[in-house]
């Protein structure tokens, strides 16, 4: 039986999508709320994970545990590393790599978590075409594409730092949770993707109208989900 875990980071698409669910339960645990019930009678649990990457495996392996959610979409917003995504775009992941482990000292690759014998968490190929797809559908006019999430618990608004991020890890958007979500569902063996929406461009450029893009952005992310969940 199929059921989806979708973990939003914006308050408005999370909003948006619980306002279109039937709730049949709310679930409270350590400190996150799961919307239990359907969407367009799909078995969906939706959570608010809150920020960064401890936040986002303990709020994956909740939905494991405790919901056996058989699919998991991580959605939110995300700064480019990719000259080609402007602030509005979305990337659908192919992958997801933690850019902020260093154990390269043992001999492991940079970015890579001691003893489990891969780096990059590679998202289920059949969730990524029907993400984009699905984008295309509901989303005509939002550029989207496909490519590689990074995930750090820092912020990322320096030059220098995103130029390093993306010749050491040739990523095309920064995060703070993507690569998390993905860590613990390769270990759960839970075929995900992470769905984000460029708000920023990761370095020190002029600010943008957060509540102008947070609207908008959350529109899109929440129809493409709620399509989404109908076609996997
Ligand atoms: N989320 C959105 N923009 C980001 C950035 N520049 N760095 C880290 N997480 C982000």
């Amino acid at each position: 039986m199929k059921r989806i875990g979708i973990i939003g980071a914006m308050e408005l698409e999370v909003k948006q999508l619980k306002e279109k669910m039937r709730i049949e339960r709310i679930v409270e645990k350590a400190g996150m709320e799961f919307f239990v019930g359907t969407l367009h009678d799909i078995d969906v649990v939706i959570v608010r994970s809150g920020i960064g990457k401890v936040n986002a495996a303990l709020c994956i392996q909740i939905l494991a545990d405790v919901f056996q959610v058989t699919h998991v979409i991580n959605t939110g917003v995300a700064g480019s590393l990719n000259a080609d995504l402007d602030i509005g775009d979305i990337l659908i992941s192919t992958d997801a790599i933690q850019h902020d482990i260093d154990v390269r000292v043992f001999g492991y690759q940079i970015g890579e978590v001691p003893q489990l014998g891969y780096r990059e968490f590679v998202a289920n190929k059949e969730m990524v075409r029907i993400a984009v797809e699905s984008c295309k559908e509901v989303n005509p006019d939002v550029n989207v594409r496909t490519g590689r999430v990074l995930s750090g618990d820092q912020f990322i608004s320096n030059k220098d730092v995103k130029e390093n991020l993306i010749t050491t890890y040739h990523g095309d958007c920064v995060e703070m949770e993507g690569a998390a979500v993905a860590h613990g569902a390769c270990l759960n063996h839970i075929p995900f993707v992470i769905i984000r929406a460029i708000s920023d461009k990761a370095d020190d450029s002029a600010e943008m109208d957060y509540p102008t893009f947070e609207k908008a952005a959350a529109k899109h992310s929440a129809a493409l989900v709620e399509h989404m969940v109908t076609s996997l």
